[in-house]
Parts: structure tokens; sequence; C-alpha cells
């Protein structure tokens, strides 16, 4: 039963967003920085007691300490097997050095944070970790030597300690004794007599995943231009799930002019899906769990889950990722595992993030859009189900809308050119995003390899916004509104009796809609009576010459797809209909009662703001793109590679 105190497994992964002018995409640089970090697995708790404090054998799978102090056996696995999985508690730890943010960036950091962990939380359950989380020291820092003689009872305990050991660190974080257990050394390879080093700490209750949240400007968030966060994952369970993170946020992020919450929120998102199996360096201890009714009980190691299919992609194959990609795109190609980005992919052509050109808009794809367009889709969380270690309400995915049903080719380098998608364009004219949102220019970027979609505008092309209106130079003619309730159309519109030479060409125009059922709306124009507009077909409008192009399966389908929530002031006129897309409304508040909080910001009580821990793990460095958002609608957040790191841990 004794299991050697502190095994350790070095697992490095290092996300990096960064904005780059001026494509301004936000980067992501998990993968580069990841095989660098040390994880240390084990149990949460420690289950057996010493030897010299052992009174006598206890039965499998029950396990019993009588040290003073040691607290919360592990309960009999028959009970634990019973326990239905429940939504994962992800405790927030603000780290000591994080303790001398102004009060104006504790507004803007805490909302977010807790935002972010309250999403993730409501998508993710776990069988919880009974009694306290207790992070394991690695044993091989604190020691000197271990005892090798396998015949001896003290095999595989510590010797002799490192004098100069002081504490475990997580990056840049601390983490405080309490959250560790104790170490012991063994001066006599057979001799039950044992100095205690470190005394075990009281543990983090009603914690499954530790959070450590630190708020610096470190060298990496100064080492690029735009750098906002990153992360990593730190120390695992026995069943490979990881237990504790750190998330570093760099201080610029919260004090910029053009801080984003909506950004910083789904960068928190992305990262924690990183850190909580998301990784490529994850995808090895991924659990198959389809013959077990409960998330991680009797599941067996899936071992390989990526493979390069017959065309060079490589995919993850798992079935539930299988089955999304082939409801998503509607298709019952076997071949449809869920793509994965090629041009970040380390050795073997893994990555950590979706393909862009297959799942554009995907919270794990290697580029973040604006905020309104990132989707937390059914692809991805389908994969963190088949990490074995969650149990993943389905239903919650928010529609990508991006590529679905149009077949098992969508996305590739061959179909994208050759106009057979209207989710791709050609040439360089206006148009509208594929959420009709937002107007857009047909435009590649480094992960569409040369496929041309129509992205935002970097100025104004929201048409929900009303102050879009008055800088628009084509309202008068074209009879463009904006407001909450408006959506991109192609038109080439113009008034009879304009003096304006009109454009005659197509392009993207604001216009009001509602919706009066599936795929069926009514739209309005400057001075028009609402108008039926059929899906697929065009209509005219009484005063006007020209066309409005009336979408297909892109209006009053998905009802989750609206502008954001702080610029619908009205009722939104997207009275949806039911539909089979579940929807997930990507920001519930999480400001509500502290008691429905799967998060709480923990300050230690002596500090005013928190101190923290680190383990080991996946990390992300988020570009500072996204925060300019609001002002000038950034395309795209671009992934880059980060500088090679620290080395240190
Ligand atoms: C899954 O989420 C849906 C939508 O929020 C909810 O109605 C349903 O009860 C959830 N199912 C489970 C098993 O939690
Ligand atoms: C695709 O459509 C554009 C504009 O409609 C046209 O100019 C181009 O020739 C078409 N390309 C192909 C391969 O059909
Ligand atoms: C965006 O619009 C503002 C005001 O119209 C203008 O000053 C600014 O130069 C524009 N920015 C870009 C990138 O076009
Ligand atoms: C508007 O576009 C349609 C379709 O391209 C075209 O047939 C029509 O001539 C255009 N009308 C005007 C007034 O430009
Ligand atoms: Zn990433």
């Amino acid at each position: 039963m004794a299991s050697p105190p502190c095994q350790r497994l070095w697992v490095w992964t290092l996300l990096v967003l960064t904005a780059q002018l001026p494509a301004a995409l936000h980067k992501c640089v998990f993968d580069e920085v990841q095989s660098q970090v040390t994880v240390v697995t084990g149990p949460a708790i420690r289950p057996d007691a010493p030897p010299s404090q052992s009174t006598h054998s206890v039965p499998t799978g029950q396990q019993h300490s009588h040290s003073p102090g040691r607290r919360a056996s592990p309960q009999p696995l028959s009970q634990r097997r019973g326990a239905p999985p429940q939504p994962i508690r992800i405790q927030i730890w603000v780290s000591r050095e994080s303790s001398n943010l102004s009060q104006a960036e504790k507004e803007r950091l805490e909302p977010a944070v807790e935002e972010a962990v309250g999403v993730v939380s409501s998508l993710l359950s776990v069988r919880r970790v009974p009694g306290p989380l207790l992070l394991r020291r690695d044993i091989n820092k604190y020691c000197k030597f271990l005892w090798k003689n396998p015949s001896t009872a003290n095999y595989n305990r510590c010797g002799r300690a490192n004098r100069h050991y002081r504490t475990e660190t997580c990056l840049d974080v601390t983490i405080p004794d309490d959250h560790l257990d104790g170490c012991d050394v063994y001066p006599e390879a057979d001799s039950p007599l044992r100095t205690v080093l470190r005394p075990e700490g009281a543990g983090v209750p009603d914690t499954d995943f530790l959070l450590y949240l630190h708020v610096q400007s470190t060298d990496k968030c100064r080492s690029e231009p735009g750098v906002l966060a990153y992360a990593v994952h730190c120390q695992t369970d026995t069943q490979g799930r990881p237990l504790a993170g750190v998330v570093v946020i760099c201080r610029d992020t919260l004090t910029r002019e053009t801080f984003s919450h909506r950004s910083t929120v789904q960068t928190v998102i992305h990262e924690l899906f990183h850190a909580l199996g998301f990784s490529k360096d994850l995808f090895s201890t991924w659990r198959d769990c389809s013959s077990s009714s409960q998330a991680a009980v009797g599941c067996s190691p899936r071992g390989r889950v990526a493979h390069t299919d017959g065309s060079g992609q490589t995919r993850i194959y798992t079935q539930s990722v299988v089955s999304a990609m082939q409801s998503h795109l509607r298709s019952i190609d076997p071949e449809l595992g869920g793509p994965l980005e090629n041009l970040d992919a380390g050795p073997g052509g893994v990555s950590s993030h979706w393909e862009s050109r297959v799942l554009q808009g995907s919270i794990m794809a290697a580029a973040l859009e604006h905020p309104a367009l990132v989707r937390i889709d059914p692809v991805t969380l389908a994969a963190l189900q088949d990490t074995g270690w969650y149990s993943v309400n389905l239903s919650r995915a928010q529609s990508l809308v991006w590529g679905e049903g149009e077949g098992a080719t969508f996305g590739s380098l061959s179909t994208c050119h050759n106009n057979s998608s209207s989710f791709f364009c050609s040439g360089s004219a206006l148009g509208c995003h594929y959420l009709h949102l937002h107007k857009g220019e047909c435009q590649t970027d480094q992960y569409l390899e040369g496929c041309r979609t129509y992205k935002p505008l970097k100025n104004g092309s929201e048409c929900w916004k009303e102050e879009n209106e008055r800088r628009s130079v084509e309202r008068d003619w074209s009879g463009e509104i904006y407001g909450p309730n408006s959506r991109c159309f192609f038109s080439n519109l113009t008034r009879k009796e304009s003096s304006l030479s009109p454009n005659s060409s197509v392009e993207g125009r604001c216009y009001t809609h509602r919706c009066v059922g599936p795929n069926r709306y009514q739209i309005q124009v400057s001075g028009s009576e609402w108008m039926d507009c059929p899906a697929g077909g065009a209509i005219q409008v009484q005063g006007y010459q020209g066309l409005v192009l009336c979408p297909d399966r892109r209006l009053c389908l998905y009802s989750d797809v609206t502008p954001p929530s702080d610029y619908l002031s009205t009722s939104p006129a997207s009275t949806t209909t039911s539909d089979s897309h579940g929807t997930f409304t990507s920001a519930p508040s999480v400001t509500g009662s502290p008691a429905n909080l799967a998060a709480v910001i923990r300050l230690p009580a002596e500090l005013a703001v928190a101190s923290v821990l680190g383990v080991t793990a996946a990390m992300c460095l988020l570009a500072a793109a996204v925060a300019s958002y609001r002002k000038h609608l950034s395309p795209r957040v671009r992934v880059h590679a980060a500088p090679q790191d620290p080395g240190g841990l």
C-alpha cells in the first residue's frame, strides 16, 4: 500500500495568447512550454499511515490512518462508486504575491475569474474528492536520498532531508504548507523511527481542483507584447485527473483601458480547459469509461487517442468526439475524429487546439475571436467527457454554427476555395460574418492557411451596436438600421431617389429582424414595414431598387447566437424557437449568494489578499489583443509560439 511518498512526473504546458498587430490574433502557446512542467501525481489524500503507526491490517479499499492530525481517510471504494458525479468545485486561491492589487484591479479580476470558474463548474462534474484536498510534496525536492534496498522496511522512503528544501512551488507561486501533505525522514533503513520534516497541512476543504491565481507582471508577461495570461496544471490524482494548477494573469491585463470582461472570462475558460485535460500532454492519460457508469471509476487508460487520417490530418478518435463531429457535420464518415491544429503542432503532429478551418469559433481553437463569436461547442465538451475524468452535460454546449451540416470534407484546404460552402468566400469583398452579427471582410489568417471567410471589420462592424449607425456613410441610401435586433444581410438595396451613385454590388448591410419560427423571420429596412424574408431567397423593398438576400439556417435557429448581453437593453427580437440546439448562456451570473458559488475567492485570514500556490502544469499566456475588442474589434486572436521556457521547473 505504500506508494512512494511523492512520485513525480514532469509535464509542462504553456499557452500564450498574444495580440500581434496588425492581425491582432490571440495566439496560444500552450504546447510549446509544456515539456517543462513538473506534475506531481498521487492520491489526493494519502491513504497509508506510516507503518510505525499501523496497528492492524485494513481491508482492501478501506484504509484507516491513526496518526494524529491525519484526516479524512478515503471512503470505501464501494461507497465512492455509488456517488454520482457532482459539479466540480474549483477553489480559487489568490497568491500572496498578488496582494497589492488596487481596488480597481480586484474589481476587474474577481468577477471575471469567478464567472469563468462558474461556467466550467456548471459544465463538468466529477466524483468529488472526499475530505480536504491535500497536495503532495515532491520527494525529489525535500529528500537527498531514498532507501533503495527493497528488502528493508523503509524501501523508497526518504533517508536524508535536503537541507535546502523550503517549500513547494508551481511556477512563481509558493504553495502554502497548509495545502500540502507532510513529509518524513527515516534515518535508518529498517527502523520505524522517523523525523517529521513537515507536518501535514489541513488541506483545502470542499475542493476538487485548486486554482492558484497569480497576478503579476512576470518576465513572461513582458517578454511579448500583449500577453494576457498563462496557466499550467500542476498535480494529478491516481487516475490522472489534474488536481491543481496556476493561472497567471499579467497585471497589465487588468489596467488596460481596453480591458474586456468577456474576453477575460473566455481566456480563463480556455486556460482552465487546457489545465483540466484538453492538453496534448494529458491526451495519453485520458481514460475510457465507456464500460462504467461513473466518471473515473473502473476506467481503463485509453492509450493513444490522436491519430493521423488518410489526408494527413491529426485527429482525436474517441467515442464522444467522433459522434459530436459526425452530428455537427452531418456525416457518418468514421474517419471524422476531432481535428487538431496543424500549425502549432509539436512532434507527432499533436496540438492542444482544434483545427481552425474546421472548428472556427470554438473556445479551444488556437485563435480566439471577438467574445461574441466564441462558442463553448459540442466537440470541445465531448473531448472533456472523453478524458474519463468528468461527466459533462453535453446538452449545455453552445451552437458552433460554423460548418454545421457541411459534410466530412468541410474546412479542408482542397475544398475551401471552390465556392462549395457559404462559410468560405473568395476575393476580398465585403459581406457578413457567418453568425450575421457583424459585417465582414473576406480575409484569411495564418490558421486558415489561405481559406477565406468573412471576418468582422476592424471598426464599427457590429450591426447590434446603435452607435455604429452614426458612422455608416451608406445608411442614407442603403436603408441600414443598427440596434440590438439588427443582423447583417447581403444586400444591394439603394433608395430610388438617392442622389449618391449607388454601389450595385451585393455587400453586408445591417437591417433589423424578428423571428417568426425556426429559420423563419421578417426584416425591416429604414422606412419599411416588416417584410417576410424567406430563408434562402431574396426580397425587394418598396422605395428601393436592388435586393436583400435572406440567409438560410443562420437566423432564428440558434437561440444562443445573440449580441453580448450588455447590449441587449430591450428584449431580443429573437424570440427563439424551439430547436434541438442546446442553449447555454455563456455568462451565467455567479454573483449570487455565496452558497451557490462553485468558486469562491478565498483569502487567508491573515492576508487581505490571499496567497497562492502552484503545483505544476498547463500554462497559458493570453495576449492583450483581447483587451482591445471593445474599441477596435480585432478580427481574431492569434496564438503564436512562446519563448522557450524558463527551464527552472
Ligand atoms: C443538463 O443541462 C440541461 C440544460 O441546462 C438541464 O436542463 C439538464 O437538467 C442537465 N442535465 C443534467 C443531467 O444535469
Ligand atoms: C467562386 O465565386 C466567385 C464569386 O461568386 C467567382 O468569382 C469565382 O469564379 C468562383 N470560383 C469557383 C471556383 O467557382
Ligand atoms: C475607427 O473609427 C474611428 C472613428 O470613426 C476612427 O477614428 C479610427 O481611425 C478607425 N479605426 C480604424 C482602425 O479604422
Ligand atoms: C442587385 O444584385 C442582384 C444580384 O446580384 C442583381 O441581379 C441586381 O441587378 C442588383 N441590383 C442593383 C440595383 O444593382
Ligand atoms: Zn490554448
